[in-house]
């Protein structure tokens, strides 16, 4: 469910009509609503209560929507945060999310990172290899810190998603191969500055069935068992991310939140260990729209092409992934038309659907793209010397520029030629 509307014959964001958000700070332009993104939050926070032993712990995946203004609304709903570099870490505290509430993952972590991390505090590393645990142990030793990891499992499960959001098969680089867990963790027991109390998991994203999450939890569970048996404690599992959402009619329909957690409730009944969660597009994925104007509309071989004034720069998903995003006149006239969707930008990868059936509009109208509060703005640069997109937040009848447009000249005025040893 979402706060997106008709009123009044217009597409408001909760109380705010679209148009009036175009005409202030024109287009395009990112626009999230506050009640759909805390409603989802409570939802998720609701569908695992009382899962694992102790208060599981939601920890939003910042890389979905990393707006200051997200995070903050999100980390006072209640959420934590999972992080994937220093810079999110960085946002996340500055959202006064508390460090023990804070994860963070990803293949890369560097030591700098790793240390002001560790020195900032948070409530686990999640581990992706045992290089990048000795690098961990070098880092907490020389600072005299004790670093919490877990390690993250491949367990080589398809999770039936695009390609490029797999992350849990043996083809993907994330996490430690299942077979080789048990001595990944004899090795970090034995180095020095680790606190190794964790496990986990995380197969892909725009997940729309159970089934491989259920299969790599099993797994995640038998390897507990077996850690276990080794003599390890494990406290601590943290079941990643991943669930889908809807796109709308014709779209599959991903399992509820409440779906997800009556199986985690199930799979894991008998672990004994809290459970972590690590949701992004679940929580901020329908809370946005990208409002786009009609630049043009122009003749095609087969269908017109509209030609709106946001890019693939702007909303990289179809392009990337040949991504669904429902598409909705802001004034629909109840007159339908096909068209070809497309940027202005000089790739014919810029295109953001052909051949759809959607509201008629003309030139100079708005519409938008639904669905793209999560991987939106954030995936989101400035290729054909294109400004960075703005962003608002609406709460009930309220509105503010979250992140104001960037525009070329500030993208170049970081831009510089002095050289460096101008020798002879
Ligand atoms: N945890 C980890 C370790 C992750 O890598 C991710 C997403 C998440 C949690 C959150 O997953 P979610 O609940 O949002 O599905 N740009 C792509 C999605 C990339 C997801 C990367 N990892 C897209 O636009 O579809």
């Amino acid at each position: 469910m979402d706060h997106f509307e008709l009123r009044g014959g217009a597409l408001h964001c909760e109380g705010v009509p679209l148009e009036a958000i175009a005409a202030a700070v024109g287009t395009p332009v990112y626009v999230y609503s506050t009640a759909t993104m805390v409603r989802h939050a409570r939802v998720m926070m609701e569908a695992v209560s009382g899962c694992g032993s102790g208060a599981p712990l939601v920890a939003y995946a910042v890389k979905a929507n990393p707006n200051a203004a997200v995070l903050k609304t999100l980390g006072d709903a209640g959420l934590g945060a999972d992080v994937v570099s220093i810079g999110e870490y960085r946002r996340a505290r500055a959202a006064r999310i508390a460090a023990e509430r804070i994860v963070f993952s990803g293949v890369g972590k560097t030591a700098e990172e790793m240390g002001e991390a560790l020195a900032g505090g948070l409530l686990q590393f999640n581990v992706e290899s045992i290089e990048e645990a000795r690098m961990l142990s070098a880092v907490a030793t020389a600072q005299g810190r004790e670093a919490p990891i877990g390690f993250r499992i491949n367990p080589d499960v398809a999770a039936g998603t695009h390609a490029k959001i797999t992350t849990g098969t043996a083809d993907n680089k994330f996490g430690i191969p299942a077979a080789e867990a048990l001595g990944a963790y004899g090795e970090a027991a034995g180095l020095p500055g680790l606190a190794v109390r964790g496990i986990t998991v995380h197969i892909g994203s725009q997940l729309t069935s159970l089934d491989p999450l259920e299969q790599a939890f099993e797994r995640l569970g038998e390897l507990i068992g077996a850690l276990r048996r080794q003599g390890h404690s494990i406290s601590v599992a943290d079941l990643g991310g991943g669930l889908g959402v809807p796109h709308g009619p014709g779209q599959p329909e991903p399992p509820s939140p409440a779906a997800y957690g009556t199986m985690v409730r199930r799979v894991t009944a008998t672990w004994d260990t809290r459970l972590l969660f690590e949701p992004g597009r679940l929580i901020v994925g329908n809370a946005g729209v990208l409002l786009t104007r009609v630049v043009r509309v122009k003749p095609g071989a087969r269908d017109p092409w509209l030609i709106v004034d946001a890019g693939m720069n702007d909303l990289m998903r179809p392009a990337l992934y040949d991504a669904y995003h429902r598409i909705e006149a802001v004034r629909p006239t109840g007159h339908r038309s096909t068209v070809n969707v497309v940027g202005p930008v000089c790739e014919s990868g810029d295109t953001f659907t052909m051949g759809r059936e959607m509201d008629e509009v003309s030139e100079g109208d708005l519409i938008v793209f639904r669905t793209a509060g999560a991987y939106g703005a954030t995936l989101a640069n400035s290729y054909n010397s294109r400004p960075l997109t703005p962003e608002v937040l609406v709460d009930g009848q309220r509105w503010a520029l979250v992140r104001r447009r960037v525009d070329v000249d500030a993208l170049a005025a970081v831009q510089d030629l002095a050289w460096e040893n101008p020798a002879d």
